[in-house]
């Protein structure tokens, strides 16, 4: 299985204090990984300095064959690894333009924009919210918006900052169906979260972040779960 990005010794301390201390962070390509760890072990420090919005005191990246310093691998991983925050950042504009922002913003043609818009609404079934102000949505909304909006800037990993925190159970659904519906188009994700049980079933791998280092708890790729599961039918 080949890897998207790997992430080599990285190191993080702020304030003097050691935050992250990992020698490798393999992300493989098209898979759902789960990262937990303790309030203030580190999950959002690094979530940051993988998508490129913080420095870290060093790391070493490597990406479509090459070795690069975090210096050096930022323009390239800034444009193809979205993070998403925890409370998303919405304009006070209608949901239809929060989504197409970033299209505008690329200077994509205002009804080559807008079609795609209309796409990703329908992608996201949101179709009914397009002309709602964005700042009248409920935290569940905001947070597929969100995921709508990154989605149409076609990222190659998606790193997601405890999206579902405070959500009711509906709205984690239809959360967890989105990143399910990403995820089987081929883009990689990455969920930090206290609550296992939302995005279990979609993730491949669950990583544990402890004592400033990553380890891993389960790789079971999702489609093999699957399997396994049809094989135990056929037994029974
Ligand atoms: N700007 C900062 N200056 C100093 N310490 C910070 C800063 N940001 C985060 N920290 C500390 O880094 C540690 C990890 O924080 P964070 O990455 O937010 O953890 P998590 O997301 O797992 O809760 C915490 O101890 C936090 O207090
Ligand atoms: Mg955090």
């Amino acid at each position: 299985m080949s890897n998207l990005i790997d992430y080599k010794n990285i190191s993080m301390a702020l304030s003097g204090n050691t935050i992250l201390k990992i020698n490798h962070l393999a992300i493989p390509a098209h898979q759902c990984t789960l990262l937990t760890g303790k309030n203030g072990s580190g999950k959002t420090t690094l979530l940051k300095i993988m998508s490129g919005l913080l420095k870290p005191n060093s790391a070493t990246i490597h990406y479509q064959g090459l070795e690069l310093s975090w210096k050096q691998a930022k323009p390239y991983i800034q444009k193809d690894i979205i993070y998403l925050h925890q409370q998303p950042y919405l304009f006070d504009a209608s949901v239809a333009d929060n989504i197409g922002y970033g299209l505008y913003r690329a200077g994509e043609s205002k009804s080559a924009a807008h079609h795609k818009v209309m796409q990703a609404l329908d992608w996201a079934d949101l179709t009914h919210l397009a002309h709602r102000s964005a700042k009248q949505l409920s935290g569940g909304e905001k947070q597929r918006v969100a995921v709508t909006r990154a989605r149409i800037l076609s990222p190659r990993l998606l790193l997601l900052d405890e999206p579902t925190a405070s959500m009711d159970s509906d709205a984690k659904k239809q959360t967890s169906l989105l990143l399910q519906r990403l995820k089987s188009e081929g883009v990689s994700i990455m969920v930090s979260s206290h609550e296992m049980h939302t995005i279990e079933h979609i993730a491949d791998r669950h990583l544990h972040l402890e004592n400033h280092d990553i380890k891993l708890i389960r790789h079971t790729p999702s489609s093999n779960k699957v399997t396994l599961l049809n094989t135990t039918k056929k037994k029974l």
